[in-house]
């Protein structure tokens, strides 16, 4: 470390907040301060690397975090970044401040800001933190087993009012463009369908025969999962009600999805990565990425992981014709 000469490190949150993104702060600066490095908290994203917006955080700062949703350092999609003055302004202000790496927390969009800043010779790395778990070097992002948490709570409120009114619920959950959440969330409800934008679907075999089938079975209510990326949640569900006649209401979860206390996973993923981010840096790389891939937690080069293309997955994505009903 002394050697490479890494003295004072920056950290900061962007994009769609993740809970789990405190926990990761925490263990950045536990990791780092612990080995002499000083770390400087950038409050709002690359705005605030741009505009100077500091603090300086020890291991004191980050008491009792670890259970807190949202992110201490507030986060921003920062458009300006996109643009290489910005991303020049973003170097100088490193420069200027004495930040020698950077670890940002959040998703693709975040880690394509730090490809840019590395090429000004700023070291980089990344933590992945996205409820959308949607970023494809890492099998797992902080913020997805609590948004998943989060969800099948409320749906298993909501399936105790549906199955008193025997009525049908059509869930909206996040996810942006992928069907992670929703796979996830609506095998964790026992929904009787699940749409995601990754698969196309049959409106009459993939909901209506199930809820038929379900009803002949003696059910009385019934949750259909829709994917953010699927949209038309209202049309789907006008749609059911004149196909079998059961009332039927919509819910959209929304960002209640995002906040809470994240759950054990969550923190201890958190920490885990945090950890790597510091001593990836420490060990001189740049432009890496933490990842979880088999079991472990890792990093790989930026670019790498942004060429990178998530599936869905198919196993279980496949045992839905056998087990939703
Ligand atoms: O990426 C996380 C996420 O919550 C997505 O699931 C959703 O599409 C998006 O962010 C919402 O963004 P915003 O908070 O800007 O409305």
């Amino acid at each position: 470390m002394e050697e490479l000469g890494i003295k004072r490190i920056g950290v900061l949150t962007s994009g769609g907040d993740a809970p789990g993104m405190n926990a990761a702060i925490r263990s950045v600066v536990r990791t780092a301060t612990s080995q002499g490095i000083t770390v400087l908290g950038i409050r709002r994203g690359y705005n605030g690397l741009i505009n100077g917006d500091v603090t300086e955080l020890n291991a004191r700062s980050v008491n009792g975090i670890t259970s807190r949703g949202g992110t201490m350092l507030f986060t921003a999609r920062c458009n300006e970044f996109r643009t290489q003055e910005g991303q020049k302004r973003g170097a100088d202000a490193c420069r200027y401040l004495g930040i020698q790496g950077l670890i940002a927390i959040g998703g693709d969009g975040t880690f394509r800001g730090l490809r840019d800043l590395s090429k000004f010779g700023v070291r980089t790395c990344g933590i992945p933190a996205t409820i959308d778990n949607d970023i494809a070097s890492t099998d797992y992002s902080i913020g997805f087993d609590t948004a998943c948490n989060t969800a099948v709570q409320a749906i298993d409120k909501l399936t105790d009012t549906m199955q008193s009114h025997e009525r049908t619920s059509v869930v909206e959950v996040m996810g942006r463009n992928a069907g992670h959440l929703a796979l996830y969330v609506g095998l964790g409800v026992g929904a009787a369908a699940i749409l995601v934008p990754e698969h196309g679907f049959d409106f009459e075999q993939d909901i209506i025969e199930k809820i038929r089938e379900g009803r002949i079975n003696g059910k009385n209510h019934f949750i259909v999962i829709v994917a953010e990326g699927i949209g038309h949640t209202n049309e789907i569900a006008e749609r059911i009600v004149e196909s079998t006649g059961i009332d039927t209401r919509v819910t959209i979860i929304g960002h209640i999805q995002r906040g809470g206390s994240p759950s054990a996973r969550d923190r201890v993923m958190a920490t885990r990565m945090g950890y790597h981010a510091v001593n990836t840096l420490i060990s001189g790389k740049t432009n890496m990425v933490v990842c979880y891939q088999n079991s472990q937690v890792t990093a790989i080069n930026i670019d790498e992981a942004l060429s990178m293309k998530k599936e869905l997955n198919e196993n279980m994505y496949g045992m839905l014709r056998y087990i939703c009903k």
